[in-house]
């Protein structure tokens, strides 16, 4: 039996897809937690630094205006402020991995949540719960998600955002791994969804998760393993 074939992502990378400079901090902290011997807290630890800077990048997208400010040598510095209200959104459980590094970067943000669950018979993502503030139709969302496999689940968490009335081009969508399968799957769908990751696999195997991957993460994180 032949291989699926991977899709070509050329076209989204650097316009619906950011990744983060491949640096080797990055791969440091990478390498440590692909190990499949990594302590829980190394593991912890280092992917709160890659989601730090995951976070920091999708900021990064964010509308910015004009603001002035006089230096303590009276003269005047030409600033940036954000120029929108934020909410940030995990997707239960793995996303809230992401939650503490998404408060401690914007103190404050309201924080939403949904909760997807692949339906045992049917194989599909399925809906059970949704918490948003009244007004996340006029903020950008940060949607997080560490895990973006085959794209079922970000596909699911995007249609509910739109159909709360955040336009498609107010989201965010902060990754920590990705395959081409999974960016493929949203950009098509969702070509004005921006996506931050910090790392593009190869591939997924037959059991969708990816490869060389990282296994569970949320069972990694939370210790469920
Ligand atoms: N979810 C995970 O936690 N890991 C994968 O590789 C795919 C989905």
């Amino acid at each position: 039996m032949t291989a699926p074939t991977v899709p070509s992502i050329d076209k989204y990378l650097g316009t619906n897809v950011l990744l983060l400079p491949q640096t080797d901090q990055l791969r440091a902290l990478h390498t440590v937690i692909r190990d499949r011997n990594a302590r829980r807290e190394d593991f912890v630890f280092c992917s709160g630094r890659i989601i730090r800077l995951l976070i920091e990048a999708g900021l990064n997208l964010l509308p910015f205006e004009p603001h002035d400010v006089r230096t303590p040598v009276g003269s005047t510095y030409p600033g940036l402020r954000l120029a929108t209200r934020l909410c940030g959104v995990p997707v239960v459980r793995a996303g809230e991995s992401m939650e503490s590094e998404l408060r401690a970067v914007c103190p404050g943000i309201p924080i939403g949540k949904i909760l997807i669950q692949r339906d045992t018979t049917t194989k599909l993502p399925k809906l059970y719960y949704t918490k948003f503030p009244d007004d996340i139709a006029e903020r950008h969302v940060l949607l997080l998600d560490p895990m973006l496999a085959t794209g079922g689940t970000a596909l699911a968490a995007i249609e509910v955002l739109l159909e709360h009335g955040v336009p498609e081009q107010n989201i965010v969508f902060v990754n920590f791994i990705t395959v081409p399968e999974g960016i493929t799957a949203v950009c098509e769908r969702f070509p004005r969804v921006r996506i931050v990751t910090s790392s593009i696999e190869q591939r997924l195997n037959e059991d969708a998760y990816m490869v060389p991957g990282i296994g569970d993460f949320g069972d990694r994180y939370f210790g469920t393993e």
